[in-house]
């Protein structure tokens, strides 16, 4: 009958986030969840501001560079804004570290126990050419007896207590962890509810997919060159058939479809920039904890785990290479020291 057609019992992020608080931290503060609330109003205005921007000229160029040498578009200033101020808005987060802010926001005002770190919009170079982009995310609960200070966000990523992204495609999806597991969210543009569609989310293993900027390998080092062209022969346990190239330009949609499809993505150091483009708070740790927590895989270019580095500075890079478990010990055989 037409009712066994609709769903009528939608999980919506609220309900999760509440209902895992009650599993996971029956006498938590209910801080965290506040939080993560507030993030996900955040997300949802930053996706209906994308959504209208060619409607309202907010694609292009802002007209300024941000602290990581980057020319900044519109939305890249507005994704900003509005993530600055919904996390001020929220009464607990401390401290918050954007990638279009030179140096850390403390909300003075604010008595939360938490800091921050974002990406507003990752992978903007694309937006004009309305190739998916998103926002990335990661969380830090403030160091005891800290009233927020820099101390808070330059620790190892193992310390973060939740991490994502949305990713603004055909729809909004949200992918979270806060330390149990994966879950994946979509939005619900009518309800504007995020709805769980990816409970418990693993990494599938087959791989095959290999996702990299093929116009650096001028400058990488012939282990990762030997690494990438292996990559290239037909392989028996691929049927015979070498890997699919498959590359975005958008950390997010690569990350996204190597959750989805499996493979390895890589953004590696190389001689022209050593530790690589992607920042290790704001995008490096987030998406190594999303993997790791999905089974699978994030290193850098010396083998070492993503997660255990410990950043001097807050908008600091690192190569990165993450993905299918199996996939990425393959990788090691080539690189590890
Ligand atoms: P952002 O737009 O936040 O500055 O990040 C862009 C990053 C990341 O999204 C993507 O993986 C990488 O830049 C692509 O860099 P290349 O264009 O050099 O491949
Ligand atoms: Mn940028
Ligand atoms: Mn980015
Ligand atoms: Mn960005």
């Amino acid at each position: 009958s037409e009712s066994e057609n609709i769903r009528t019992d939608l999980i919506t992020l609220t309900r999760f986030i509440i209902e895992e608080q009650q599993r996971l931290a029956p006498d938590a503060s209910g801080e965290l969840s506040l939080l993560l609330n507030s993030l996900q109003y955040a997300f949802k205005f930053i996706a209906h501001t994308i959504r209208r921007a060619e409607l309202i000229n907010l694609i292009g160029l802002y007209g300024q560079t941000n602290s990581t040498g980057d020319d900044q578009k519109k939305l890249d200033v507005i994704g900003d804004e509005i993530f600055i101020n919904a996390m001020k808005g929220s009464g607990n987060v401390k401290v918050l570290v954007s990638e279009e802010q030179e140096d850390l926001i403390i909300f003075e005002s604010n008595s939360g126990n938490y800091a921050v770190c974002c990406d507003p919009i990752d992978g903007s170079s694309n937006l004009d050419a309305g190739v998916s982009v998103g926002t990335i995310f990661g969380v830090y609960k403030l160091l005891p007896n800290s009233n927020g200070t820099i101390k808070d966000v330059l620790r190892s990523g193992n310390e973060m207590v939740a991490a994502g992204y949305t990713m603004y495609g055909a729809s909004a999806h949200l992918m979270l962890t806060t330390g149990h597991g994966v879950n994946g969210f979509t939005l619900d543009t009518h309800l504007g509810e995020f709805i769980l569609t990816n409970p418990n989310l693993k990494i599938k293993d087959n791989k095959f997919i290999y996702s990299i900027n093929e116009g650096n390998s001028f400058y990488w080092s012939n282990e990762i060159n030997d690494y990438i062209n292996s990559l290239k022969k037909p392989c028996i346990e691929n049927n015979n058939k070498p890997y699919s190239a498959r590359y975005i330009g958008s950390m997010v949609a690569d990350v996204h479809r190597t959750l989805l499809y499996g493979g390895i993505f890589g953004y590696p150091g190389d001689s022209k920039s050593k530790t690589g483009k992607l920042r290790i708070l704001y995008e490096c740790f987030p998406m190594a904890l999303l993997l790791e927590q999905a089974g699978g895989m994030a290193v850098n270019d010396n083998g070492d785990r993503i997660l255990d580095l410990i950043p001097e500075k807050i908008h600091q890079r690192s190569g990165i290479w993450l993905g299918t478990k199996s996939e990425i010990e393959k990788l090691l055989t080539f690189i590890k020291k």
